[in-house]
């Protein structure tokens, strides 16, 4: 079965500690925080305060999707508000490999991800030192997208990649799209981890979006 992060951007801002809460008691076992700055990507979400707000009322992982422009100036403070895990976009920073030393060195899970057009060549010289890799199955920006098929190819890579290295320790997330359709390909291409956004926060019951997401890798 394939963990799930459900992504709070599509979460009810007003009332998020109960949304909050309904995917925790429902087996959720990350929670998906995506910080835009409006120069990356065009939107702007929310900064490290919502971490600090967030981390007392879960003990879910908190994965935190740094979709801003050098992202290595705000690693420090996202890790001190509590991030389990600190993300950041290889197109993103000239200094790909000093911001996930960075974030090593805060003692958090280090995650590199890429967009849907770059090659997965791009990151193999920091594989040996990332805890996650996240594989974007959208481009970034947005919740409710449509999932990008030839992303799954590079799920395939990465999974052959660290079968071949013993110095590779990395999990595979995906972002962008996913529901209890999508979902399948890329878990049996590799796939440990999806985030969900709308498919889980703009249901009636986020709840059962969690389990059905479980249920459709349940194999
Ligand atoms: C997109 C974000 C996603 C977003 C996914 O830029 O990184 O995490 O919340 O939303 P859905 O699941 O609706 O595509
Ligand atoms: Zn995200």
């Amino acid at each position: 079965m394939i963990k799930v992060a459900p992504s709070i951007l599509s979460a009810d801002y007003v009332n998020l500690q109960s949304s909050i809460e309904k995917v925790d008691q429902a087996g959720a076992e990350v929670l998906h925080i995506d910080v835009m700055d409006g120069l990356f990507v065009p939107a702007i979400s929310y900064g490290p305060n919502w971490v600090k707000a967030i981390r007392p009322i879960t003990n879910m992982e908190l994965d935190c999707h740094l979709m801003i422009e050098n992202p290595e100036r705000y690693v420090d403070t996202f890790a001190k508000n509590g991030a389990d895990l600190i993300g950041v976009h290889v197109e993103a920073t000239p200094h790909i490999h000093r911001a996930l030393q960075m974030i090593k060195h805060q003692g958090v899970k280090a995650e590199v991800v890429i967009n849907p057009g770059t090659p997965v060549s791009a990151i193999e010289p920091v594989l040996y030192m990332v805890d996650q890799v996240l594989v974007m199955t959208v481009n970034p920006g947005f919740g409710g997208q449509q999932f990008i098929p030839e992303t799954i190819n590079k799920i395939k890579s990465l999974n052959r990649l660290r079968n071949e290295h013993d110095n590779y320790d990395f999990t595979i997330e995906i972002d962008g799209g996913v529901n209890d359709q999508t979902v399948v390909k890329p878990y049996e291409a590799g796939a440990d981890v999806a985030v969900a956004g709308s498919y889980v926060f703009a249901a009636p019951n986020p709840a059962d979006r969690v389990q059905a997401l479980k249920h459709a890798t349940d194999f």
